[in-house]
């Protein structure tokens, strides 16, 4: 199945609800979440009481990407704020086995994301425990850069991993994703988009209805 998630990191940010609304209502699956604390990337965005207060109008799933450095120390504040999904990165955890652990044992789904110069054989031995690995493809800490394209070969790659360790894991793929370059991706073998710009810029409603229309064209292919 094909998710896009929606990167709140674009919404305008003077009416959150009336944005998270609109995205849902047009399709969306699930509503990305980015997290980050000005040490593991340069900039701070938003925390808990965002969440936990957007939890109360949206049934969209919260995919939580933790753009800060062991995230560990918060998978039980992130789960009290009603996220399903945690993704936290490799780079960020010095025992990712052990992050991994708490975030199943809080009952979440768990992911780690890889940054671009990340190679996906590190994820290799912990492939079985994750419910999604996230390619990076762009360098995280800003929203509106532009999409490296080696992130389709590492996607291809995941994919090829995955179908001996783990078949049933979705692969996310997050930075500079458009309705453009999404059948692309879809090919390489990725199921879970994340798109900050390409939604909020201009109507996000209409912005979710063009990639769920490439959606369908893939889904429908027999
Ligand atoms: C970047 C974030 C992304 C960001 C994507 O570090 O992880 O989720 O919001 O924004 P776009 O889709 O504009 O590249
Ligand atoms: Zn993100």
């Amino acid at each position: 199945m094909l998710i896009l998630a929606p990167s709140l990191l674009a919404a305008d940010f003077k009416c959150l609800e009336q944005q998270v609304k609109a995205v849902e209502e047009a399709g969306a699956g699930y509503l990305h979440l980015d997290v980050m604390d000005g040490a593991f990337v340069p900039s701070i965005s938003f925390g808990m009481p965002v969440l936990k207060s957007l939890r109360e109008c949206t049934g969209l799933v919260f995919d939580v990407h933790m753009m800060v450095e062991e995230p560990g120390r918060y998978v039980n504040d992130i789960r009290g704020c009603g996220a399903d999904l945690i993704c936290v990165h490799q780079e960020a955890c010095v025992h990712l086995d052990r992050t991994v652990n708490q975030i199943r044992e809080a009952g979440l789904k768990a992911a780690v994301a890889l940054n671009p110069a990340t190679p996906v054989s590190s994820l290799e031995y912990i492939l079985p425990e994750l419910d999604m690995v996230l390619i990076m493809s762009v360098n995280p800490g800003f929203g509106g850069q532009k999409f490296i394209p080696y992130a389709l070969d590492k996607v291809r790659c995941l994919r090829e991993m995955a179908e001996k360790k783990n078949p049933s894991l979705d692969i996310q793929v997050d930075g500079g994703v458009t309705a453009g370059n999404v059948g692309a991706l879809i090919e390489a073998g990725a199921n879970v988009f994340v798109a900050g710009s390409a939604v909020f810029k201009g109507d996000p409603a209409a912005n979710v209805k063009e990639f769920l229309e490439v959606f369908g064209r893939y889904e429908a292919r027999p």
